[in-house]
């Protein structure tokens, strides 16, 4: 019958397709890690919203839906630009307005614009209690996490031309790849299998210990966004296209081969962005649902 080769296939395909759809934001590991990190500094305020809203799917685990728009962005299309920012080549800055546009120009399709659109439907909502149910906040909720994410991965913040390291093509180690698919999985795979015992929650454990130790005197400024706002978006994205021409891009020439030098330089760079994008997740949902606001039933 070769049922079993069948099956085989299916699962060759479904390694394909993560491959595929890995290619434009952190992998699944990175998602999760960065909303795991937020979890644990949610306040009971936000615990309870995000309980609430999230879908049975997740379990009562935000971390578990955290991919979720990578895995519907060829059903929704229209969600795709809102997964990075392309900003113009070799100027290692961001600012929204010129940048804040999809490929076809429209302003704010682009994933800081998408985090100010999903904090504001949240907002609408858990702020103001006479506004009119026009969203689904289950979404909101799960590209909020998602983007926040993305937003923190510096090829994300990359340049147009080369479509944020999407059509540089390297080694990593003696694999051909692309740059924006290192910094999405690799660097994070290598370092789950090289440093720690093939085990995510390791990884996680450990940015986590860096967070109440080492950086715990910076949590202030991670969190802080100017003039009360709720949320802040376009430092996370300046930083990003910074430590893109800094690290990531640099010495990463088309054909080259990326190995221990590049691996262990970078690793650094890649855990203290996983960790203030779940401070920072963490930080805007607090805000987002803050008590003072009365809670619309959903
Ligand atoms: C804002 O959210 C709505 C609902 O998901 C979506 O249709 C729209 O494209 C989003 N726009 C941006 C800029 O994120
Ligand atoms: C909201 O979105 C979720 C995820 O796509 C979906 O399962 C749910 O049915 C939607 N809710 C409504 C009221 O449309
Ligand atoms: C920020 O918000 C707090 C509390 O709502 C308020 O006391 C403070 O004056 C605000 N600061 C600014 C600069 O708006
Ligand atoms: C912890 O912080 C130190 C000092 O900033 C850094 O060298 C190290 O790479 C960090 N480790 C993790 C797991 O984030
Ligand atoms: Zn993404």
């Amino acid at each position: 019958m070769g049922g079993g080769s069948g099956l085989w296939w299916v699962g060759r395909v479904l390694v394909l397709v993560q491959l595929v759809t890995g290619i434009l934001g952190w992998g699944k590991e990175g998602h999760y890690a960065v909303c795991k990190i937020a979890e644990e500094y949610l306040t009971e305020d936000a615990v309870a919203a995000v309980k609430e809203l999230l879908p049975d799917s997740a379990e009562g685990d935000l971390a578990a839906v955290c991919s979720w728009p990578d895995e519907i962005r060829f059903h929704y299309r229209w969600s795709s630009a809102l997964h990075y920012i392309d900003t113009p080549d070799f100027k290692c800055n961001y600012q929204y307005c010129r940048d804040c546009h999809d490929s076809a120009g429209l302003k704010d399709r682009c994933v800081t614009g998408a985090i100010l659109n999903y904090t504001n439907q949240l907002t609408s909502v858990y702020q103001n209690s006479n506004s009119v149910f026009q969203y689904n906040l289950t979404e909101a909720l799960m590209f909020l996490a998602h983007f926040i994410g993305d937003v923190h991965q510096p090829l994300h913040v990359g340049f147009t031309g080369d479509l944020g390291g999407n059509t540089i093509m390297v080694h990593w180690y003696r694999r051909k790849t692309n740059l924006h698919h290192i910094w999405d999985d690799m660097i994070i795979d290598s370092a789950v299998k090289t440093f720690y015992g093939s085990d995510l929650a390791n990884m996680i454990q450990a940015i986590q210990n860096n967070i109440t130790d080492d950086w715990s005197n910076q949590l202030p400024l991670w969190e802080y966004c100017q003039n009360n706002r709720t949320v802040c978006p376009d430092p996370y994205a300046s930083e990003s296209v910074s430590l893109a021409c800094k690290f990531a891009y640099k010495n990463a020439t088309p054909g080259s081969t990326l190995g221990d030098d590049y691996f262990l330089s970078r690793l650094p760079i890649v855990e203290k962005r996983l960790a203030q994008g779940g401070i920072r997740l963490a930080a805007t949902l607090n805000r987002i649902f803050a008590s003072q606001g009365k809670r619309a039933k959903a």
